[in-house]
């Protein structure tokens, strides 16, 4: 039985009288996005966000990754000034990179909601808050702060997708994959347990087709080989910036379109536009739109509305001084060119079927194992910090950096009597995943620490690390403490299991996360080699160097 209460049909009323209609859900069905109606829908969307802090001096950020940002959902003022530049751009998505989850992003969203405007948002942020490319962990700060940032936006009905990484796969670190897949995979299981029908993606940077496309199908791939998607992304994006010029299909895009023909799950290009031979015709628009991609993307993020600064030049659709919003002859073309789409609505959502296939074999060119890493376990990691000997007690706010040389000085002592930094440690290319490489950096750190004080017959002296360790007289006695505290605590070190919405409790409780806030990666893009662009976010660092869990 439907009883229409009265506050819904003021509420109805409310809406009919503003002449909003609820934005249409969009679901994936096998490779394509379809709306409510049945609809095929297309991404027809911009990269919204503006660009963090790059130094561009730094030899340690090859990438040009920004180590700060600005949330750009949060200021409703700024969104609503937008918005009529968003709507004459003909754009109905807008990808943000990263989001503060602490924040309240009513007004943004709704305004984007009522004018039928979808939101990619990437859970990473810059510096500690993204799976780190070199020394890659899937752990408890992260998973954290990934389903904070979606408790945040459950709420609103125009999350399209979640991307769970940003070209944190790169060529020759490949093997950093199985960390990905596994934040796909908790990040599934996650929404699921909400009833969230937002996607899971992955924006990949382009590059060589011999990593780059098998990278592709180890993401939407199942390595049961049961045809079960549970390890699976919904949505694969490519930031592709082969098109410049007045080019054509053939010479841009062809070659890269024959390689996704067979392509499982949803493809899109989660940044496009010409990088490097100004001005921007975005002439791609017509191909992507058309009968020769359609059958195999759906739609791409122009890269982007805020102005952008990268190795190559300066990018950007306008320029912005307060309120003030000034457009460029980039934002006309666009603009026209977005204006003049029209996809095929073909297939049919019934005709199209899921298939999730094997997983492509390790070679010389992808070294990723389809063990992947398991889902991080807070319970397990707080019940081992209580019990560790020699803990971890950070003299500053800011310990992030301090954590990464901590853990190297840690390990390289152990190393030398003997001991190994193996279980915090992992290898995605054999798919050996240390006990404790799911728990938080500052675990991390207590626990190679005790290793040492153990070792070194408790003496207090070998707990100091200079002032950041603190011997705990609760914990257990015993040459071996720390390590009979992992094996009680962590039961089952290859567990998965759907991470549970507590909130609170969930989150970063104690000084377990090394996480605070923080960061934002955006829109710092260079282009690096030959055909790969690199962008944003990605990655990074808890400050832990990289090299120093195979130390012995
Ligand atoms: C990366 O891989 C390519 C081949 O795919 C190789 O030529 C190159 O030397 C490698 N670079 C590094 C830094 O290992
Ligand atoms: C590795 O396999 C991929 C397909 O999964 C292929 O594209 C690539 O060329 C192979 N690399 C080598 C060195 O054979
Ligand atoms: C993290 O945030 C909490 C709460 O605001 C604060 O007490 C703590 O000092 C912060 N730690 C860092 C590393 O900033
Ligand atoms: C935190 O430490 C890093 C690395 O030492 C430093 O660059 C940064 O400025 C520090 N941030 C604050 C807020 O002190
Ligand atoms: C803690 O460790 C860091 C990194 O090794 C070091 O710079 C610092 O002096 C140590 N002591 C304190 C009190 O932070
Ligand atoms: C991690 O986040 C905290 C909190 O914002 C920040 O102060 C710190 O600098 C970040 N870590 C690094 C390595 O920058």
């Amino acid at each position: 039985m439907f009883i229409r209460s009265p506050t819904t049909i003021a509420l109805l009323a409310a809406s009919w009288s503003l002449g909003v209609q609820a934005i249409s859900k969009v679901t994936r069905s096998g490779r394509y996005l379809y709306t409510d109606d049945g609809n095929r829908f297309y991404i027809r969307g911009i990269a919204y966000q503006e660009q963090g802090q790059v130094d561009e001096n730094d030899p340690n950020n090859p990438f040009l990754e920004p180590s700060s940002f600005t949330d750009p959902l949060v200021d409703g003022n700024a969104c609503s000034r937008d918005l009529s530049f968003l709507q004459q751009l003909n754009v109905n998505t807008i990808r943000v990179y990263s989001v503060d989850s602490t924040k309240n992003h009513d007004s943004c969203m709704k305004t984007f909601s009522d004018a039928g405007i979808y939101t990619i948002i990437d859970l990473a942020l810059p510096l500690n808050g993204s799976i780190d490319r070199t020394s890659p962990s899937w752990s408890t700060n992260l998973l954290d702060q990934y389903t904070n940032t979606i408790n945040t936006f459950s709420k609103y009905d125009n999350v399209l997708a979640y991307n769970v990484g940003n070209e944190v796969v790169v060529q020759n670190g490949t093997a950093v994959a199985p960390y990905v897949k596994a934040a796909a995979r908790d990040i599934k299981a996650y929404l699921k347990s909400q009833s969230s029908s937002a996607l899971v993606g992955y924006a990949a940077i382009d590059g060589s087709p011999n990593w780059r496309d098998p990278l592709a199908n180890f993401l939407s791939c199942d390595p049961s080989g049961q045809n079960n998607g549970d390890t699976a992304i919904d949505i694969y994006g490519l930031n592709n910036y082969e098109w410049c010029g007045d080019s054509n299909f053939q010479s841009a895009y062809a070659g890269t379109n024959g390689d996704y023909a067979g392509y499982n799950v949803v493809a899109y290009f989660s940044e496009f536009g010409c990088i490097t031979q100004p001005p921007r015709l975005w002439t791609e628009v017509a191909a992507l739109f058309s009968s020769q991609m359609t059958d195999i993307w759906s739609g791409g993020i122009a890269f982007s509305y805020f102005p952008a600064r990268s190795a190559q030049g300066e990018f950007g659709m306008v320029t912005i001084d307060g309120n003030n919003v000034q457009t460029s002859d980039d934002f006309d073309r666009l603009k026209t060119q977005y204006g003049q789409v029209s996809p095929p609505n073909s297939p049919s959502s019934s005709s199209a079927s899921s298939s999730f296939p094997a997983c492509p074999t390790q070679n010389d060119t992808f070294a990723a194992s389809t063990t992947l890493p398991p889902t991080p376990n807070e319970a397990a990691c707080q019940c081992l910090e209580s019990t560790l000997s020699c803990q971890f007690t950070p003299q500053t706010a800011n310990y992030s950096a301090v954590v990464g040389e901590l853990i190297n000085v840690a390990c390289n002592l152990l190393g030398q009597q003997g001991g190994s930094c193996n279980d915090i440690g992992g290898d995605g290319s054999t798919g050996t995943y240390g006990r404790i490489s799911g728990c938080d950096p500052t675990i991390k750190t207590s626990f190679v620490m005790s290793e040492f004080f153990e070792l070194n017959n408790r003496n207090p002296e070998s707990c100091r690390f200079a002032g950041n360790g603190t011997v705990n007289p609760l914990a257990p006695s015993g040459v071996s403490a720390a390590n009979s505290a992992a094996s009680s605590c962590i039961s089952n070190p290859s567990a998965t299991f759907t991470p549970s919405a507590t909130g609170g409790s969930n989150s970063a409780s104690g000084s377990g996360s090394g996480n605070n806030g923080s960061g934002g990666d955006n829109g710092a893009r260079a282009l690096m080699g030959g055909d790969a662009v690199v962008g944003v976010v990605g990655v990074v660092v808890v400050g832990v160097l990289s090299g120093v869990w195979t130390m012995l």
